[in-house]
């Protein structure tokens, strides 16, 4: 439909058509026998207005999606399409590893081509909307969302947020791509205490300068949609807040796409105690610029006494309603309500083996080398190894929010590693968790499934000690341990980050043997690990490496391609550490260099203080040696960008792929800056001994601040370069900007 044909149906609708554009339900108010009584009265709304609801959340299938569009379109006086609306975050049906190590891939290329094939598995199946990127800033490792997340950084977080977005969307034209819906805007990732749903607060400054640029970047790349985040940003919920969304997000960043809030956070309103009823809180969140209320009754009951008792300006509704349509209409929906999904493309889509391929490639990438003493690593098929551990067959490797993925589809670690021995022997050796009480607290598992999850204690003797007995006729033992999947994703917060003591124990018992052990780690976030790096001889963070996990471990485990993996999230000595994070500001008593000594600088006690494996660490099979930093010029001027370059020389026998950093301070500054940012990356492959000059161009632009009015400033003085494998280990050199 062209735009005057829009306006038209716009002007044709009654207010209750208009208000249901502006409501979205999940799938069990749609299904066929209209059994949909028993939701309707939970939720509180009217038969009348599930009838004309515009979209749905979470139901997927082209099958499912045809029928619940044609019976919901019959509904409508007007037939107008419903969008579907889903979590395809890190996939839909090949999962990706999760977001944590797709940031640790630094692979922004990859990257968005996985997510232009999730795309085309998602729209196969007849969804619209995809509910990513997640881009949130993290630095606490105690929230369970982190998996969620490509990690701590800004910068890096805004460059995947728009590769993300450009996958998602690149062939949306075709209806073969998504409509992306970046979240949780803004600043979720900030919850006090690592707690989920908890309270956001921090300066303005640090808000525009570390958590609005992933956003500001998915916005600038097009995302069709902004998710409001669940949480209050300095006492104001952002789900009604008009400095985050009409201010900055519709007026400062020209943002003309939908909003939707997050899942009933526009009544969560009332609990925040922000709004006093429903109306209220519908009349904040409208009038604050969002247009679809998910899984709410506000907007279904709420909106339409605001405008009958002239609270309400139904224009502001007839805006949002414009904007929903718009996006049905950019979609092709008016034209093809079915988007082009069939049962027979779904099941061509789907779990390729180019897709496979991919997702091999990237599960291989995300996978940190956190330590490999004595060149253990990578092993060879003459050796004698045994697989030990709960992750050594499980196919749950998918991670929490992978929620239309099947683990069935999943390639084990024990499946990997047969490539290489095909008769290799694997054992339990101990449970994932065996605390029934967390188990019970994950809120997904039935007395049932918790029976089975915990062995009795004849059993766990009986796993252990086959376990110890195998790995004593063994010369190297791989341990794959980790969380179990709920530990992780929302509602996920924990605040003790080392693994379960059942599996320190086994650790413990393998280390008396005195045999070689290869630590494989499947979890969600950043572990605590110094109690335990001693006892082991390699440490490789897989992450929840996704449908091809197995393959990629085991790829990597025998050498047939070089660890590359980079954290982008901080892994802390101690979980009393976080929130941790290498952009921190250096306190007037820092703990390296200040006037003071011993006691009196900023440190802990009882714990080192930094990172045990700060962002941009990852080994890899061979050193790569970086020399003879040099800067083009010793001054930057607004219309002289400087060149800065550096040698790499990979001087080992494997090829590698280096994953060079390019961090900056400035020294002086009216907000005080972080130690230090990063700014740039290049990713180079290096074959063995090869050297290579790496140059970044660098402009003014880019060493720019915000300060307390959220305004961006750049002021006369010296400015630090630094490059490096990481944010620790950096050559520097002194930049000045005269002003
Ligand atoms: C959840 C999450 C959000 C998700 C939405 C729909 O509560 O916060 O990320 O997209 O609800 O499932």
């Amino acid at each position: 439909m062209n735009q005057k044909e829009i306006i038209r149906l716009l002007k044709d609708m009654s207010l209750d058509e208009k208000i249901g554009q502006l409501i979205q339900l999940s799938g069990e108010f749609f299904s066929a026998n209209d059994i949909s009584i028993g939701p309707i009265e939970k939720l509180g709304i009217s038969k009348k207005m599930v009838d004309l609801t515009g979209s749905i959340l979470n139901v997927v299938g082209a099958k499912e999606t045809h029928e619940v569009q044609e019976r919901q379109m019959q509904k409508q006086p007007h037939h107008i399409p419903v969008l579907f609306m889903s979590d395809v975050i890190y996939g839909y049906k090949t999962i990706l590893p999760i977001p944590l190590g797709l940031g640790a891939t630094w692979d922004l290329k990859n990257v968005r081509q996985a997510f232009v094939n999730a795309a085309d598995e998602a729209s196969a199946a007849g969804n619209h909307v995809a509910f990513a990127p997640m881009v949130d800033v993290v630095r606490d490792a105690r929230w369970g969302r982190v998996l969620e997340s490509p990690g701590e950084d800004p910068y890096l977080n805004a460059r995947f947020a728009e590769n993300m977005v450009n996958g998602l969307q690149e062939n949306l034209k075709n209806k073969k791509g998504q409509a992306a819906c970046v979240k949780h805007y803004a600043a979720y990732g900030a919850v006090e205490g690592g707690k989920e749903y908890n309270s956001v607060d921090m300066s303005i400054s640090n808000l525009f300068q570390n958590y609005l640029p992933p956003y500001k970047a998915a916005v600038t790349a097009g995302s069709e949609m902004v998710m409001t985040s669940l949480t209050t940003l300095n006492g104001v919920p952002a789900t009604a807040s008009k400095a985050l969304l009409s201010t900055i997000l519709r007026q400062k960043w020209g943002f003309d796409g939908v909003i939707i809030s997050d899942y009933a956070s526009i009544f969560e309103l009332i609990k925040h105690g922000f709004a006093a009823n429903e109306i209220q809180a519908s009349e904040e969140a409208i009038n604050a610029s969002v247009d679809i209320d998910m899984k709410s009754p506000c907007y279904a009951n709420g909106l339409q006494p605001l405008v009958t008792n002239g609270q309400l300006d139904e224009e502001k509704i007839d805006q949002a309603v414009l904007r929903v349509l718009n996006l049905k209409n950019r979609l092709g929906l008016f034209e093809d309500p079915f988007y082009g999904a069939s049962p027979e493309r779904e099941a061509k889509s789907i779990l390729t083996s180019s897709k496979r391929q991919l997702a091999r490639k990237l599960s291989q990438e995300s996978l940190v080398l956190l330590q490999n003493d004595n060149h253990v690593l990578p092993l060879n098929k003459e050796q004698k190894v045994v697989l030990i551990g709960p992750y050594a067959s499980r196919k749950t490797l998918i991670g929490m929010w992978a929620i239309h993925g099947n683990p069935q589809d999943t390639i084990t670690i024990a499946d990997g590693m047969k490539r290489f021995i095909p008769d290799l022997k694997v054992y339990q050796g101990t449970d994932l968790q065996r605390s029934k009480k967390l188990l019970k607290n994950l809120g997904f598992l039935n007395e049932k499934e918790i029976a089975e999850a915990v062995s009795t204690p004849k059993q766990e003797q009986k796993n252990n000690q086959e376990a110890l007995e195998a790995a004593k006729k063994a010369d190297t033992v791989v341990l794959a341990l980790g969380e179990e999947t709920y530990e992780d994703g929302e509602a996920g917060s924990k605040t003790d980050l080392r693994l379960p003591k059942n599996q320190r124990q086994l650790i413990d018992q393998l280390a008396n043997l005195g045999k070689k052990i290869i630590l494989v780690l499947i979890n969600g976030r950043p572990l605590v690990l110094n109690d335990i790096k001693d006892k082991v001889d390699a440490i490789i963070e897989a992450w929840f490496p996704g449908t091809e996990g197995g393959n990629a471990i085991a790829d990597v485990l025998f050498g047939e391609c070089n660890p590359s993996g980079r954290l982008t999230m901080e892994f802390p000595y101690s979980s009393a550490e976080e929130p941790l994070y290498y952009n921190h500001l250096s306190t007037g008593r820092p703990e390296s260099n200040s006037q003071h000594k011993g006691r009196f600088v900023s440190k802990y006690l009882d714990c080192p203080s930094g990172a045990l494996y700060p962002f941009g660490y990852g080994l890899s099979y061979c050193d790569v040696v970086y020399r003879s930093l040099q800067l083009s010029a010793n001054e930057i001027t607004s219309d002289q960008d400087i060149k800065v370059s550096i040698n790499v020389t990979n001087t080992g026998k494997y090829s590698t792929t280096e994953t060079v950093q390019l961090y900056f301070r400035d020294e002086v500054a009216s907000v005080a800056q972080p130690v230090k940012r990063l700014i740039n990356f290049k990713k180079v492959q290096l074959k063995p001994m090869e050297k290579k000059r790496v140059e970044f161009v660098l402009s003014l632009s880019e060493l720019s601040f915000f300060d307390n009015t959220g305004n961006e400033k750049i002021e006369p003085g010296f400015f630090t370069i630094m490059v490096g494998p990481n944010s620790r280990d950096v050559s520097s050199a002194r930049l000045y900007f005269a002003g």
